[in-house]
């Protein structure tokens, strides 16, 4: 066991108060002691829903048997040496997978050989139905190399069933039908107490294992279950450490005190910028190309689960914070400029890591050109912070509210710790804004139409 206390990410609203940006567009002392009544109200609404098992996310990682599961069924996968693991799904059903291995896995990843992958597969989440990225795909990752995990909650996304059906006609053709059984895993919904998934009787048709996806668990909240964690297993990401993560996270943030708990701190913040400041956009700006895929899970998460047109109590309020992801440093040729001198409607999430895995030094050369001196033996490790302080200091000059995340390093704890405290902050968020923060009823009238489109019912 690692000591966990070193490894806790830290939160700062520092740059998000009246005090550093102004009041027009910081947060008060008085705003913070207004919210906490509603926080605490809220908690309390969270607290017992989570008792009652309304929605399972929040205990996920304490689920030994799933996770015993997805060990042992990675294990035996694992043990048939695939070359290729191909996750096929979208939206919640992808990302956090993404999101995981961008984190965990070194860059360039699929590039590197087989040793020094260390005998894991390489990794490709489809989670689109582009035909040209498709078929490259499936030239890259031909069947008999190729182990397919098709994530479906409700069995029936037309996306990631056209991708089932292509790969099942490729499985079928090259190896025979009985094949199927051993290159295609399925995780859905479980047969009983939720409702029934289509991929159950492609399942029994071919023999193919199943992994469950708890029927309380919606696709944006799912990254800790078989739908995340079998990915993850497969490519030796330590499970123990992302549960363990999970957990500190989780003690955090069962703190009804606004003031000691970071998720409900985070998502009071991000509402009062919204609905008193006008920040109806929340930027996620990591400063880490390891974390640019959180960002990309967390614009799913917030814009799915706060993007509502109905209140709890019925009334039209077409609510929700736009979430924008961007990366630093890389976007400060790019965005920064509109960050800064643009509409001031925005909350910044800068994401810092304090300590990168490795320094990389900056080295002599250039040595004709006196005015490189400045770069010359440092590091870049040195360059990214001073581009990061350059950033904060910029935004605090534009009267621009940061709400900065650090983590002391990236590891399977610091990112479970990250994407539990995101949320348990969007949970926080959706009842703040008085929202039903685990429905998505706005995606389902596109997927409606395009399945009758596909059917000639329409045209
Ligand atoms: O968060 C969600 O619920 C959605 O984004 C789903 O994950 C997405 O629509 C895919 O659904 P399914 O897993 O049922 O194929």
């Amino acid at each position: 066991m690692h000591n966990s206390m070193k490894l806790d990410i830290k939160i700062d609203i520092t740059r998000c108060k009246a005090a550093v940006v102004g009041a027009e567009n910081g947060i008060t002392p008085g705003d913070l002691k207004a919210i906490t009544p509603q926080v605490e109200e809220a908690h309390a609404v969270l607290a017992r829903e989570r008792k009652e098992a309304k929605y399972g996310f929040y205990d996920l990682y304490k689920d030994a048997v799933a996770f015993d599961d997805v060990s042992k069924t990675a294990a035996q996968f694992k043990s048939m040496g695939y070359e290729n693991l191909v996750v096929l799904g979208i939206g919640g059903s992808a990302l956090g997978t993404t999101a995981l291995v961008t984190a965990l896995k070194p860059p360039y990843y699929n590039m590197l050989s087989r040793r020094a992958r260390r005998g894991a597969p390489r990794v490709f989440v489809m989670d689109n139905i582009d035909p040209i990225t498709f078929g490259q795909m499936m030239r890259l990752c031909p069947p008999a190399k190729t182990l397919y995990n098709v994530i479906s909650k409700s069995g029936g996304t037309a996306e990631t069933i056209s991708q089932l059906m292509i790969v099942t006609d490729a499985i079928e053709k090259k190896l025979g039908r009985d094949a199927m059984k051993d290159h295609v895993v399925v995780t859905t919904n479980p047969r009983i107490g939720a409702p029934r998934s289509l991929l159950h009787p492609v399942a029994e048709l071919y023999g193919l294992p199943e992994l469950v996806v708890p029927a309380n668990v919606g696709g944006r909240f799912s990254v800790f279950s078989p739908v995340g964690m079998f990915p993850a297993a497969m490519l030796d990401i330590d499970l123990e450490q992302l549960r363990e993560g999970c957990a500190a996270m989780d003690a955090r943030c069962s703190d009804p005190d606004l003031t000691k708990n970071p998720a409900y701190l985070r998502a009071a913040v991000q509402y009062i910028a919204d609905v008193k400041k006008g920040k109806s956009m929340s930027v996620m700006m990591p400063y880490a190309d390891a974390l640019r895929d959180v960002a990309d899970w967390y614009r799913q998460l917030w814009a799915e689960s706060l993007g509502k047109r109905y209140s709890l109590d019925g009334e039209e309020v077409y609510n929700g914070q736009t979430p924008i992801k961007a990366l630093g440093a890389t976007d400060q040729h790019s965005q920064v400029q509109l960050y800064r001198e643009g509409p001031n409607n925005k909350i910044f999430n800068i994401i810092e890591v304090a300590a990168f895995a490795k320094t990389l030094r900056i080295p002599g050369a250039l040595a004709e050109i006196p005015e490189f001196e400045y770069l010359r033996g440092k590091s870049m490790n040195r360059l990214m912070a001073a581009e990061l302080r350059g950033t904060l200091d910029a935004f605090k000059a534009s009267q621009r509210p940061v709400s900065r995340i650090i983590l002391p390093r990236v590891n399977a704890h610091t990112i479970a710790q990250l994407l539990y405290l995101l949320e348990v902050e969007t949970a926080m968020a959706g009842r703040l804004y008085n929202v039903q923060t685990f429905d998505q009823p706005g995606v389902e009238e596109g997927k409606r139409i395009a399945r009758e489109l596909m059917q000639g019912k329409r045209s």
